[in-house]
């Protein structure tokens, strides 16, 4: 078997070497500093892109003013042509597509109970229980490991949720995206019997 031979560099040589990998070691540097630095640069421009803060959307719209929650802690809106309900309560502001995911029920109608550690609206017509942070649907069931005992449990999210801020005394919602589907999507364009004994504006 034949061995190859490698050439072994003089001194002069490796000195020339190693200043010529020095200078383009620097140059390269060089470049992705100005390739960093430069306005036109990808990244720039990428940091210049950031969301707005929450408090210039103006895609949320004006549904009340606080002191509208005042008497029923409720109010029901129009937002770009969908039906919610925003409630307040222990607080807090919460708002959902109007009707009731199972059958079209409408939720300003409904009670609210802590169930299962949630705060929920009732639905007036069937009694769902509706969790108003998450739009879930809760429902009794008995616990396996002791059948005696019962619990809530999540059906998941059933009714969509939206959005609120409150700025400078008014109350605004935004819409969840709509893209994601939701159950109560279905009764957001049907129209009720039952719209006419409504509370609210
Ligand atoms: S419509 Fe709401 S529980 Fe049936």
């Amino acid at each position: 078997m034949k061995l190859k031979v490698l050439p072994i560099l003089s001194a002069g040589s490796c000195k020339f070497l190693e200043n010529w990998l020095t200078l383009a070691f620097l140059s390269f540097n060089m470049n992705s500093s100005v390739l960093q630095e430069h306005p036109a640069s990808g990244s720039q421009n990428m940091g210049q892109t950031r969301s707005k803060p929450e408090e210039e959307d103006d895609s949320a719209v004006l549904v009340a003013q606080e002191e509208d929650f005042k008497e029923s802690k409720r109010v029901r809106a129009r937002v770009n042509d969908r039906e919610v309900v925003i409630f307040y309560h222990d607080g807090k502001y919460n708002a959902l597509d109007l009707r009731c995911y199972h059958a079209g029920g409408p939720l300003h109608l409904g009670e609210i109970e802590d169930i299962g550690g949630q705060t929920c609206v009732i639905c007036p017509w069937h009694k769902y229980k509706i969790a108003l942070a998450t739009g879930e649907g809760l429902y009794e069931g008995s616990d396996p490991q002791d059948p005696k005992e019962t619990m809530w449990f999540s059906k998941g999210v059933k009714q969509r949720i939206h959005k609120v801020m409150v700025r400078n005394g008014g109350v605004y919602v935004k819409l969840s995206d709509t893209r994601i589907q939701c159950e109560s999507d279905y009764y957001t364009s049907k129209t009720f019997d039952e719209d006419n004994n409504m509370l609210g504006s």
